[in-house]
């Protein structure tokens, strides 16, 4: 049997785990509660550093241009993402690091050069989040008005497909579309170990993600129902097989965990609703709402409280033994990983390492560090 490559995030963990929003202040939480994330170069370094030698898989940071408002401003301070991953790649060993991109902002000669640098830094181990746009926020700020929904994706292929050239190929070539007229383009060096990063999309409207099947490694999916994910990820599964390629497909959410099942319940209620940020959490559903298609009206509705918790993700609370069984259902599920945030990714992560990744070991979702 080969190794795992790039694409496997060089290990055989069935369910890979990743550390998501960290690069954001507040993280994915949007609360007032005292000990929320800073999102501080040194504490990202810092949990960067204890993520990788407990043997999480990858962190995945938010590309956020402006906060959200409300008495926290949720997540108004954010270290850029490429530059972010590159220091984090400089100083890890094993685990991959994405960096996320609004594809409307970068230019792709320039951003394609500015990931093949992060991952040569990394060894390989770098990997692209292409975000085709949502937030009109955001790139009001840019002076960049959004293109209709659908046609996004159909700017975002051909911006993907210079990149992907730029990395593979060495003879320059031209690209004359509805978006680009781009001539005589050539890179150098090429990715590390001349394979190219892994690419990941989330976009979650249908074109969202037929995007993300026909054209990236991994799609992440939204999650509210582990049944109703495990019928969505065979689906999606289903047309990569269709289009001869093999998908793999992602969940995020948020994780609570502490000794006992009352302690956890208990510090979601004090985070997410006593001391949520409910102005910010509002702005930022109304902006969803209106500007993403990944949900229904309905959902905002009824899960308001996951949007305070963690950006509206998977709820994952409990004592060392429900988290883990929860993960294990969303392995058994199908899901090739799961990313989620903390409130405080420094002070909770190591309760997480020492309680609920043995267990997962032990039931055979992953291998024990030393053996990958
Ligand atoms: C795991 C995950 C990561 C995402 N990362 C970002 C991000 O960093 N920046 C951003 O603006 N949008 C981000 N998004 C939003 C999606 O990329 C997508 O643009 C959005 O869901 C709207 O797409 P749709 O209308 O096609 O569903 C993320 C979504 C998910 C689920």
């Amino acid at each position: 049997m080969t190794a795992p490559g790039r694409y496997d995030l060089y290990n055989g963990n069935r369910l890979k785990l990743g550390l998501f929003g960290a690069n954001c202040s507040s993280g994915r939480a949007a609360t007032m509660v005292p000990e929320r994330w800073s999102g501080s170069w040194e504490e990202n370094l810092a949990v960067a550093q204890l993520a990788d030698e407990a043997g999480i898989d990858f962190m995945l940071p938010i590309g956020r241009w402006r906060g959200y408002g409300g008495a926290t401003n949720f997540e108004g301070a954010s270290l850029e993402t490429i530059t972010w991953a590159t220091g984090l790649l400089a100083q890890t060993k094993r685990m991959s690091i994405f960096g996320t991109v609004h594809a409307p902002m970068y230019h792709p000669i320039v951003a394609a050069k500015q990931f093949v640098t992060a991952d040569l830094v990394g060894r390989g181990r770098f990997g692209l989040n292409l975000v085709c746009g949502w937030n009109q926020d955001e790139f009001t700020m840019f002076g960049v008005q959004q293109r209709e929904h659908d046609l996004r994706y159909a700017y975002g292929t051909d911006w993907l497909s210079i990149v992907m050239k730029l990395w593979t190929q060495s003879e320059p070539f031209d690209l004359q579309s509805e978006y680009f007229d781009v001539r005589g383009v050539v890179g150098e060096p090429k990715p590390y170990g001349g394979v190219r990063p892994m690419v990941m999309n989330a976009g979650a409207s249908p074109v969202g993600r037929e995007f993300g099947i026909t054209n990236c490694d991994l799609l992440f999916i939204p999650l509210h129902d582990v049944a109703v994910g495990a019928q969505d990820v065979a689906a999606a599964e289903a047309r990569g097989r269709e289009l001869g390629k093999r998908i793999r497909v992602c969940a995020n959410g948020f994780i609570v965990c502490r000794p006992t099942q009352h302690e956890a319940e208990e510090y979601l209620q004090y985070y997410s609703q006593d001391h949520a940020d409910w102005e910010a959490v509002d702005h930022l559903m109304t902006l969803n709402g209106f500007y993403s298609r990944s949900h229904t009206p309905e959902h905002f509705v009824q899960y308001r409280n996951r949007w305070a918790a963690g950006h509206g993700g998977y709820p994952v609370v409990g004592d060392p033994d429900t988290v883990a069984r929860e993960l294990i259902r969303i392995a058994e599920a199908g899901f090739f990983g799961f990313c989620f945030s903390f409130v405080n990714y420094l002070e909770e992560l190591p309760f997480f390492r020492d309680e609920v990744l043995p267990r997962l070991v032990a039931a055979g979702v992953r291998a024990d560090i030393e053996e990958n």
